[in-house]
């Protein structure tokens, strides 16, 4: 994707300051958000008709680079410069055809104390690997919305390796998000980061909890659900631009009363699973044993692999 040179959203027909403003506040900061917005949406913002919202959007797409067609020869050279990641356990890689694959989202969803945070840190050291050892000599960011971080993990995990741990933790870099705009905000920070630095690691653990406690009953699920999906598209777009491996992790909503429907789905729902190339379910077994079922993938059977956690982090059972 190359980017034009960007203009801001106030040089939009029918965007004055005082529009620009509530934009962004709904969360519509760039061009690329308002192009791919439907009219009816932005028309739930004050001062804008569901005229206007046409105006701006039809604007947006003609300064926005929303894509277009690729012939299939630019898909495959695309497709070529795909990295395989490993997560330490060779079945599980397996199951995902060789490692976490740049410039996609995985979703890690499962109930507390499945293992997404372990592999989370698992990614975070395997990701500085040279090549020949599954990793893509890179560095990592980590998004913690649950301050559930832990330098002790990577230590044992880069010493398992043979790595340099002082080395290991310089490349990982950390930011504790304090609530969901907060999130939304440190991807746009991410991408400065990447600008001096080799990162082809970003991870969101956990993508789903703040936008939960923050949008409570019926009325704010369509809000929520927007906003997360502007969210996965920024961070889809981040793997995208820098050819790097995004994981999210999701807390399933395991709620015993629920009579009907699937007592394990993934909050977020069919936003977070469309976004997502790679959905993971983890479920806990006996000991330190973990079943990582994977779940619609576009060119992947579904199967599932018994992985182990352990000290030295995520291996084959
Ligand atoms: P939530 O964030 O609460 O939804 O859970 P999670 O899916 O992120 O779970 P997490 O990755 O934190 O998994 C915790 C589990 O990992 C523990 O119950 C342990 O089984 C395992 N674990 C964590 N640290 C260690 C360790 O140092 N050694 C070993 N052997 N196991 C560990
Ligand atoms: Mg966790």
């Amino acid at each position: 994707m190359k980017e034009k040179k960007e203009k801001n959203i106030e040089d939009l027909p029918g965007v004055g300051g005082t529009t620009a403003e509530r934009l962004r506040e709904a969360g519509y900061s760039d061009l690329m958000a308002i192009a791919v917005a439907s009219p009816a949406e932005l028309a739930e913002i004050e001062g804008i008709s569901e005229g206007t919202a046409v105006k701006i959007i039809s604007g947006a797409r003609r300064e926005a680079d929303v894509g277009g067609f690729e012939t299939g020869d630019m898909v495959m050279e695309r497709r070529k410069k795909v990295g395989k990641l490993t997560s330490g356990s060779s079945v599980f890689n397996e199951l995902i055809g060789g490692g976490f694959e740049t410039q996609s989202i995985t979703e890690l969803y499962g109930e507390f104390g499945s293992g997404k945070t372990q592999i989370a840190h698992q990614l975070a050291v395997s990701v500085q690997l040279p090549e020949e050892k599954g990793g893509l000599n890179g560095e990592a960011i980590i998004i913690d919305t649950e301050n559930t971080f832990r330098p002790e993990r990577i230590v044992q995990m880069a010493k398992a390796l043979d790595m340099d741990p002082d080395e290991t933790l310089k490349k990982i870099r950390v930011a504790r998000a304090y609530n969901s705009h907060h999130q939304t905000l440190l991807v746009e920070k991410a991408s400065e980061v990447v600008k001096e630095n080799p990162v082809k690691l970003l991870i969101v653990d956990s993508l789903t909890a703040h936008f939960r406690a923050e949008y409570i009953g019926r009325g704010a699920l369509a809000n929520r659900q927007q906003k997360l999906n502007k969210h996965m598209h920024d961070l889809l777009r981040f793997g995208y631009l820098n050819n790097a491996v995004v994981a999210v992790t999701n807390q399933v909503q395991a709620n015993p009363a629920l009579m009907f429907g699937d007592p394990t789905r993934p909050i977020g729902g069919h936003i977070v699973g469309h976004t997502a190339t790679f959905r993971l379910y983890l479920r806990k077994s006996k000991a330190g044993k973990r079943i990582a079922r994977l779940i619609d993938s576009p060119y992947l059977p579904e199967g599932e692999a018994v992985i182990l956690l352990c000290e030295d982090g995520v291996r084959d059972a």
